[in-house]
């Protein structure tokens, strides 16, 4: 049985480095969107944007289409923002959009799938 206890150890060590982790890892796309994003984008219906487009209905809208004043970049990007759009958009906002004034990026997948899934929910 040396096998087994040799191979138990890497693993408690893996679940442990995870654990230390989790805060970020486990909070929901709700959670991190108001940590990340929130204090910029509003999601409340008919509330006026200040720094950033309001976000509600955004899933399935074209970039640009609020009253906010986007910058040319994105205005002109001619994007739809679908769960992919959006993914490479959060992964790398000037990767996608040159120029853009979204300079916030989201690097772990797994967090922007959680933040796209709860945007999808705010229509
Ligand atoms: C520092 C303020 C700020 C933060 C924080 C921020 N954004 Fe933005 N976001 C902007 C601005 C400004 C724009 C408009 C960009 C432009 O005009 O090029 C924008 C645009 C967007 C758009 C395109 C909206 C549209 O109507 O086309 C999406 C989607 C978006 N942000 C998502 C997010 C998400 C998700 C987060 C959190 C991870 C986030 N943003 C964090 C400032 C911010």
């Amino acid at each position: 049985m040396h096998s087994r206890i040799s191979f138990a150890l890497p693993l408690a060590l893996v679940t442990f480095g995870l654990a230390s982790t989790a805060s970020a890892q486990d909070m929901s796309g709700e959670q991190l969107f108001k940590q990340r994003c929130g204090t910029c984008h509003a999601t409340v219906a008919g509330k006026p944007a200040l720094m950033a487009p309001n976000l509600r209905g955004v899933a399935g809208r074209k970039a640009g289409a609020t009253d906010f004043k986007y910058s040319p970049a994105l205005k002109a990007s001619g994007l739809t923002w679908t769960p992919e759009t959006l993914d490479q958009f959060l992964a790398a906002p000037s990767k996608l959009v040159p120029g853009t004034r979204m300079i916030v990026s989201i690097t772990d997948a797994k967090q922007r799938k959680a933040v796209i899934d709860w945007l999808g929910t705010q229509r």
